[in-house]
């Protein structure tokens, strides 16, 4: 069974695969540029930033000195910017330690900030079809099927197991075709959200899950873990038509993008104290809207305060005051954030603060 999947998959792949621009290169910076993307987004999320990308910083050594602003433009929206800034690490490292060329073994490549067993054998199959499996999540879960594995394979041992039986299946050549087609079977045919379309898999003939009829049992559900709520005051401060922002910290979550300043859940006097310690005087302190946000770990629950005051005090390190134009070209905030711009954004908000 093992050895007939590559040939069956790789037919099926080139009869099926789906049109995809990174599929059109051997370019390893382009298709590095891809599997980052990929790594946490869905492919159609991917699309118009990967195009985009591109245009705009078309090399690893472009991308090395770029200024760090303009590339958090770039991603902003596609969520998880540590991988962004791993990029320009790791290109960094190509430019000056590897002459600016993009690995091609695994020592090197493993050692780029960012690049981890999976994206290392993606990138190194795909662009150099040199004989490494790429196993994520989906490929997991069409392994789990086909050999009816029922523990959960985010076991370690399991997962190993798992790891020896696919690496088995490997072919010799047409790796990086190999790896894609298992993305695609797993992202259109064995799917994990909604039923399996066994029906048309061209695997369903040596599937062990199809042919005992547990595909949906497998892979075993892990129990989520509960997001934890944080709840917060966002400060939406308006002063000589520019809005108060400020960059966070260069650790933890979203770090280095920039916010609305944002204060643990209290009181209006709460939000005084905060202008006060500013030396802002507050002309006008309304409550605006609530908005949630989720992480993968957290939930947000903000609630918002917009506010007009005078001040001709010079603002503390990482705050600054920005125009909607700025915060829309210059400065990137993040996605939970948004629905606060788009507020600002209509007309009536400043006038109800005159
Ligand atoms: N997900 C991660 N890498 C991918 C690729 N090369 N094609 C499609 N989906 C992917
Ligand atoms: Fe997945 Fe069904 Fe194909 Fe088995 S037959 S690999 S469960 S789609």
């Amino acid at each position: 069974m093992i050895s007939s999947i590559a040939n069956t998959l790789l037919s099926w792949y080139a009869q099926h695969k789906r049109t995809l621009p990174w599929r059109n290169t051997h370019d390893p910076y382009a298709i590095w540029v891809s599997e980052m993307m990929l790594q946490q987004t869905q492919v159609n999320t991917v699309l118009p930033y990967y195009e985009r990308f591109l245009e705009e910083i078309p090399t690893v050594h472009d991308l090395a000195y770029i200024d760090d602003e303009k590339l958090m433009k770039q991603w902003q929206g596609l969520g998880y910017y540590s991988r962004v800034k791993n990029m320009k690490k790791a290109a960094l490292i190509v430019v000056n330690e590897m002459n600016g060329k993009f690995p091609s073994t695994w020592e090197n490549i493993i050692r780029l900030p960012g690049i981890g067993e999976y994206s290392a054998g993606a990138i190194l199959s795909i662009a150099y079809d040199l004989p490494y499996p790429a196993i994520d999540g989906n490929v997991m879960r069409v392994f789990a099927r086909l050999v009816n594995e029922e523990e959960e394979v985010t076991n370690p041992k399991i997962k190993q197991k798992m790891k020896e039986v696919i690496k088995k299946t490997l072919p010799p050549i047409r790796c990086g075709d190999y790896n894609q087609a298992l993305m695609d079977l797993g992202a259109t045919i064995c799917l994990g959200n909604g039923v399996p379309k066994c029906g048309m898999c061209p695997l369903n003939a040596c599937c062990k899950a199809y042919d005992q009829g547990t595909q949906t049992l497998i892979p075993r559900k892990v129990p989520k873990k509960e997001r934890i709520i944080e709840e917060w005051m966002i400060l939406l401060i308006h002063h000589h038509e520019k809005w108060l922002i400020h960059q966070r910290s260069s650790e933890g979550l979203l770090a280095s993008m920039w916010e609305y300043p944002m204060i643990p859940i209290g009181s209006q006097k709460n939000v005084l104290s905060f202008c006060e310690s500013f030396g802002f005087i507050v002309d006008s302190l309304h409550p605006a809207r609530i908005e949630t946000h989720l992480f993968t770990h957290k939930k947000w629950i903000m609630t918002s305060w917009i506010m007009k005051v005078t001040t001709d005090k010079v603002l503390p390190k990482g705050y600054v005051w920005a125009t909607l134009d700025d915060i829309h070209e210059i400065y990137s905030l993040a996605t939970a954030y948004e629905p606060f711009t788009h507020l600002l954004l209509e007309n009536k908000v400043v006038e109800r603060l005159k």
